[in-house]
């Protein structure tokens, strides 16, 4: 998100289409980060076939890293009620900006320019920059907290005590992170002041799944360090990873600020897919991880040229 797409406090204005949005969507799911990896979200769009709901929002980085963006981009085109800009979709709108990125993260946005159409390029330029729904929701790629340059992350409780002052709707949602998180307050306005101690940190990780000691059919991962995590002796074969969830009772008299990881690219070690369905009529949140076949996505991401740590991270979840 641009630094001029930034709204000043307390005034973030509506996006996407409001009045067809203004419709009851009992249940939402919202799905973020999904990184050319086509593999992943098609898991996640059956899954939530499965769990029957009303409307699915995308929080952005549709494209970026992975080997399918073009039909990440397609499938969220006709199966997102609304999507936003990630900092991976201003790239390939300003590919100057990647100049200062690692080269995987460069590669993946040259490669997403290569096989973009023109009509392609013409949506993601179409798509805003966040939205907000009434006094219900507000979606933004990151934080609502204004930044000078670029984009933040909101990971901590005191990152969302100052992210609750910056808007006054029930749910703030976020991605950016690749990692799920929920924090809440039961105080109602942005205009109070708002200290750690106000905020809840719920935990999202869902258990059952270790990705200790495996192996990754014949290829090496060892001595790749990304962002602080090192891969050493993990691997993708032989994983029973079953698709499960958990669901969270959010305060019915409060704010959330909800981040559902990331569909295509999750660094939080758990290497599933993971996304949100926010029920919005009974206050709950579940948080659902979905198997799918990362080695198929590292056979895709080696057969265009990508960089092999492209596919080879995605069994560490990280
Ligand atoms: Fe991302």
């Amino acid at each position: 998100m641009a630094s001029t797409d930034r709204p000043t406090r307390g005034a973030w204005a509506a996006g996407g289409n409001e009045s067809e949005l203004r419709i009851s969507v009992p249940r939402l799911a919202i799905i973020s980060d999904i990184h050319g990896n086509r593999v992943a979200l098609e898991q996640v769009l059956r899954d939530c076939e499965v769990r029957n709901v009303d409307a699915i929002f995308c929080l952005g980085d549709i494209v970026g890293y992975g080997p399918e963006p073009a039909e990440c981009l397609a499938l969220v085109r006709s199966n997102c009620r609304l999507s936003i800009r990630g900092n991976h979709e201003d790239a390939l709108l300003h590919p100057e900006v990647t100049k200062s990125w690692n080269p995987v993260a460069r590669a993946g946005i040259a490669f997403a320019r290569r096989t973009m159409s023109p009509d392609s390029l013409a949506f993601v330029g179409s798509l805003p920059s966040s939205f907000a729904i009434s006094e219900t929701l507000l979606g933004v790629h990151d934080s609502p907290v204004p930044t000078e340059d670029g984009m933040t992350y909101l990971r901590t409780k005191q990152d969302a005590a100052e992210a609750f002052g910056w808007f006054g709707e029930r749910f703030c949602l976020v991605g950016h992170t690749h990692v799920p998180s929920c924090f809440t307050t039961g105080v109602k306005s942005a205009r109070d002041s708002i200290g750690v101690t106000d905020v809840a940190e719920h935990d999202l990780h869902v258990h059952g799944h270790s990705v200790q000691g495996h192996s990754i059919q014949g290829h090496s991962i060892q001595g790749h360090s990304i962002q602080g995590h090192s891969i050493q002796g993990h691997s993708i074969q032989g994983h029973s990873i079953q698709g499960h969830g958990i669901v969270i009772e959010l305060p019915k008299a409060g704010r959330s600020i909800i981040n559902p990881g990331s569909v295509g690219q999750p660094r939080d070690r758990d290497p599933r897919a993971s996304y949100a369905v926010l029920d919005i009529g009974r206050n709950l949140l579940e948080l659902q991880r979905v198997e799918y076949d990362v080695a198929e996505v590292l056979r895709r991401s080696l057969a265009v040229g990508l960089p092999p740590i492209v596919g080879e991270r995605l069994a560490m979840g990280a």
